[in-house]
């Protein structure tokens, strides 16, 4: 049976990651595990805290009866009570459970947003460089992404991002931490794109997506999107804080500035359901509900940062420190980063090229890789620099 015209076609653009998932196959076989650096992949290297497990083996001793059913499609109501007031401490805003929906991680929760605002035809701004799923997640439900380039810091360009607003515009996307750039944008980034929302003719919704909220280094802080965007839908999950990326828990929050907040609950509680997912897994609710609070602690990959930044700075390269996430977006000495991954493969050093995130002349590296592989792929950089820079002249 042919598969889809537009599958056959995200293959092909979604294959960057899978592309260096073999590359990385092929050279372990080759060369040994000892001899490749993974720097693709973002999955948490460390075991969720004691205390998520320890409510996962009490809720699962409990086993209290018709815990394994069905259940409310947005989750169970005191599961998104207690995500309602961990959202009112952060926010100031007046979060209630009916606002919560209890999603398939943060990946679950843009896709309910989306299948619940967009029609055929209707545009989304994504910011460039950006996380390669949300160009299938737009598709998904028919609608067209519609990139705006961010500034030469990574940071959203108001300018760009009104210039990209069109009558059929729905939404934004905004990822702060930044997957693949681990930028953190301030305060005065989310007023001023405020200032442009409220210019705009429609209702645009801002879709913050912050599974790297807590991954933020040098004492800062992120600030709330929806503490200063009125028309924000958070979609956040413990994949990343709590290293839970397998357990697939997250949730969509409908700010309650929203317009018309009532419809669009009622529109997220049926895209929940009849996008296949029908509900979160029930387990993980309550693992949740005990433990929403608790955080993988960033320092480790606070000094894996300042780590790599500095070798690489030392080498030679033009190395942007991330304030946040756990990423380096690192400038390639040549501007051909495809060219410049072979170099790094050749060496042991598996990247992701920027193109896969929308621009090209840069490749994103992954902190969770152990520091002591770190440490030991740093000579492979300066190989892989030099040679770039032979390859040049
Ligand atoms: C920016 C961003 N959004 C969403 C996701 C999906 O996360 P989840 O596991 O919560 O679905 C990821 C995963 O890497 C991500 O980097």
């Amino acid at each position: 049976m042919p598969i889809s015209k537009i599958i056959a076609r995200q293959l092909e653009n979604a294959s960057w990651i899978r592309r260096m998932f073999e590359e990385g196959t092929r050279l372990k076989r080759e060369r040994g595990a000892d001899a490749v650096f993974d720097f693709s992949l973002g999955n948490p290297d460390v075991e969720p805290p004691p205390a998520v497990v320890d409510a996962l083996r009490r809720i699962v001793a409990g086993n209290r009866p018709g815990s394994h059913g069905y259940m409310p499609n947005p989750g169970y109501s005191e599961v998104r009570e207690a995500v309602a007031k961990k959202l009112r401490r952060e926010t100031g805003l007046d979060f209630t459970a009916e606002d919560v929906f209890m999603t398939v991680g943060s990946a679950g929760a843009c896709n309910v947003i989306l299948k619940s605002i967009l029609d055929p035809g209707d545009e989304v701004i994504v910011l460039v460089p950006y996380f390669s799923e949300y160009q299938f997640y737009i598709s998904n439900h028919g609608g067209c992404m519609v990139p705006a380039e961010t500034d030469a810091s990574f940071l959203p360009d108001v300018e760009r991002i009104a210039a990209a607003i069109t009558p059929r515009t729905r939404a934004i996307i905004v990822n702060t931490p930044n997957n693949p750039t681990g930028r953190v944008y301030p305060e005065s980034v989310l007023r001023d794109l405020q200032a442009i929302l409220a210019r705009a003719d429609q209702a645009i919704t801002v879709i913050s997506d912050e599974p790297y909220k807590s991954y933020v280094y040098d004492g800062q802080k992120q600030p709330e999107v929806a503490s200063h965007i009125a028309n924000t839908a958070i979609c956040n999950s413990w994949s990343k804080s709590l290293g839970l990326p397998g357990e697939r828990i997250g949730y969509l929050a409908l700010s309650p500035q929203l317009e018309d907040v009532a419809g669009m609950r009622r529109a997220c509680a049926f895209s929940n359901r009849i996008l296949g997912f029908i509900n979160a897994p029930a387990i993980w609710q309550w693992v949740m509900m005990e433990t929403a609070d608790e955080t993988i602690d960033p320092a480790p990959y606070e000094h894996k940062r300042n780590v790599l930044c500095d070798a690489l700075a030392g080498i030679g390269y033009d190395v942007r420190r991330p304030e946040g996430s756990f990423y380096i977006f690192l400038k390639t000495p040549i501007p051909d980063d495809i060219a410049f991954t072979r170099l790094l493969a050749d060496e042991g050093v598996l990247a992701v090229p920027g193109a896969g995130f929308g621009r090209s002349g840069y490749i994103r590296l992954s902190l969770t890789i152990p520091l002591d592989r770190i440490e030991k792929s740093i000579g492979g950089f300066q190989r892989a620099f030099l040679s770039s820079l032979r390859q040049e002249i």
